[in-house]
């Protein structure tokens, strides 16, 4: 039997540099889709998969992502004194059991591999999931529910996977194919922003992974990868032979909010999505992109 999946983290140490000025003195993670912040949708993704403990990695200018998911006392006392019980419920549903949610501070950005290594204490000897808010994903089931069920039955690593134009292998990490049955793959190499000419596929892991614990050690040596950073996809290739490690077909469609395009289809993907606002939404494209 494997560990029960209860931990994720978060890292949310980037500069965001794709959105500025946006990112200047504001986390990236912050940017609202439709009314929501990205880290939000993470937190929410994650505890649909039955994941209880949290750790945001940070920075400097971060301290919103924290303050979020505090009690805002002075708030909720105006609500109630207007009456915004409806606004004061969702608050309420929100909230996050106490305790459950600690940052840990990675001092310089070194690269994501780096900040995971950051919250090598809150792992400890457990497996645990890795979000990047700034991936969203809009699916029937939850993406990190669906790598939750993969690591279930594997007991080992679970990367989510997606194909993607072989002309843009350098911005991703790429997985070098050992067997594939359409939905699960298994993996044989890792690599990070390959040159296409040198892409062992095109299929590409997005901000979600299940790892586990052993992946620190190797990240604990700290050799610089792809752009002189401490990568998380070397890290984790040095686990491939001793544990299962597989990619998911994960169900569903990603969104890269970190960059422009990508966030504006987000915005509009989910605004149709939702009951409330979906048909004016849809209306008002309609006017709006008439020839
Ligand atoms: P990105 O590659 O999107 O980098 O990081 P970034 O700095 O956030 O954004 P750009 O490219 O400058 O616009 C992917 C994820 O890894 C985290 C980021 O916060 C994001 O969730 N990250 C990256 C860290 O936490 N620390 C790092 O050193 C690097």
């Amino acid at each position: 039997m494997s560990k029960p999946l209860r931990k994720a983290v978060l890292p949310v140490a980037g500069l965001g540099t794709r959105f500025l000025p946006a990112t200047k003195a504001m986390a990236k993670e912050m940017l609202p889709v439709v009314d929501k912040p990205l880290i939000q949708y993470a937190i929410e993704e994650a505890r649909a998969a039955g994941i209880e403990q949290f750790c945001m990695v940070t920075g400097r200018g971060k301290t919103a992502l924290v303050e979020h998911f505090d009690i805002a006392f002075e708030l909720e006392a105006t609500l109630r004194q207007r009456g915004k019980t409806a606004e004061l419920k969702m608050l309420h549903d929100q909230q996050l059991p106490p305790g459950s949610i600690v940052t840990v501070r990675q001092q310089e950005p070194l690269g994501l591999g780096h900040a995971i290594w950051c919250a090598r204490a809150f792992i400890g000897e457990d497996p645990f999931a890795i979000l990047l808010p700034d991936d969203l994903v809009l699916s029937e089931t939850p993406c990190m529910q669906q790598l939750a069920d993969v690591y279930a039955e594997t007991g080992g690593c679970v990367v989510a996977v997606t194909e993607v134009p072989r002309n843009q292998t350098n911005r991703y990490g790429i997985l070098d194919i050992e067997s594939d049955d359409g939905r699960l793959v298994a993996v044989k190499g890792l690599v990070e922003k390959p040159k296409p000419a040198d892409a062992p596929s095109n299929l590409s892991i997005i901000g979600r992974y299940v790892m586990l614990p052993q992946v620190i050690e190797y990240l604990a040596r700290m050799q610089r990868g792809a752009g002189n950073e401490v990568q998380l996809t070397d890290g984790m290739a040095q686990l491939i032979g001793k544990v299962p490690f597989h990619g998911l077909r994960y169900e569903g469609r990603r969104f890269d909010c970190g960059d422009r395009i990508g966030f504006l289809e987000a915005q509009i993907a989910f605004a149709l999505k939702r009951p409330d606002i979906g048909p004016a939404v849809r209306a008002f494209l309609k006017s709006y992109v008439k020839p």
